[in-house]
């Protein structure tokens, strides 16, 4: 593959639509910096649900987060006392990020760059550990360049922990109510299917005026761990995890799975 089509399996439309007023969607979803900053401080393990436990202890750890959106989770990180870097496209998010470390009083290496673009000249194997989380791998319509570039940005020995949605419930079911009692399933996906999916941004729902789309392509489970083991990463563990906001929601389906690798 040349650098031309190496960029192109970002799909440029989605670049569009996350450049858009994320930084005001952000503010309606977690509130000012300052208040996030606040809630994150108090709990900053706690913050990082699922995450905390892959990643390990983060002190002393030089973290990259790929896809890092609004950065609360790399804020977390470095309270905790990690050296972190993100990387994210998205200007708006850059500034909603940059405002919550310097509330929470920590440094933050925010990189505003398509993250198959990014410059490694000073990146390049100096990472611990490299992650990625929920709503990432939909992005890319071939998986091998995104993980070069996990390969790339960690040091041998460097842990990779990918975060993401679980095919079996983007996929395969779709659901229907809001509470436990009336919530209705259907199994009427493709699991296989290969074609591009236009949905509403994830920060749609909090941002005004039209909503902002992007174009996914879902991939299975197997396609996931199968891309990662054939770019030169071994994969130490595979964790299916189900809906972790309630006991009883959505009981025995798979929500999001947390693949860990290393270099
Ligand atoms: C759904 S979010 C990821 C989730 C994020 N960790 C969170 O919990 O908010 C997707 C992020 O990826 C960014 N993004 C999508 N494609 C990208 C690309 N090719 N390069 C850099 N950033 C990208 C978007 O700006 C957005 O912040």
């Amino acid at each position: 593959m040349n650098n031309q089509e190496q960029q192109n399996v970002a799909h440029p439309f989605n670049e569009e639509a996350w450049n858009r007023e994320t930084y005001e969607a952000w503010v309606q979803r977690f509130g000012t910096p300052d208040e996030a900053a606040d809630r994150i401080g108090k709990q900053p393990l706690k913050s990082l649900s699922v995450l905390g436990e892959a990643i390990g202890d983060p002190a002393g750890q030089r973290i990259m987060n790929l896809m890092g959106s609004n950065g609360s989770k790399a804020v977390a990180l470095a309270l905790l006392g990690a050296s972190v870097a993100v990387v994210d496209f998205s200007p708006g998010n850059q500034r909603y990020a940059l405002e919550l470390a310097e509330a929470a009083g920590v440094p933050l290496d925010y990189v505003v760059s398509d993250v198959l673009k990014l410059d490694m000249t000073t990146l390049a194997g100096t990472f611990d550990i490299v992650f990625a989380e929920m709503g990432i791998l939909h992005y890319f319509t071939d998986l091998t360049p995104f993980l070069n570039v996990v390969q790339t940005l960690l040091a041998p020995g460097g842990r990779f922990v990918l975060r993401d949605f679980h095919p079996v419930s983007t996929k395969l079911i779709s659901s229907r109510g809001t509470t436990a009692k009336i919530r209705k399933h259907k199994v009427d996906g493709d699991y296989f299917d290969t074609s591009l999916e236009e949905q509403e941004a994830s920060f749609a729902k909090y941002a005004e005026g039209e909503s902002p789309k992007v174009w996914l392509r879902k991939w299975n489970l197997g396609e996931i761990v199968t891309a990662v083991a054939q770019n030169s990463l071994s994969i130490s563990r595979l964790d299916e995890e189900p809906n972790l906001s309630g006991d009883s929601f959505d009981k025995g389906i798979p929500k999001t799975f947390t693949l860990i690798a290393h270099k």
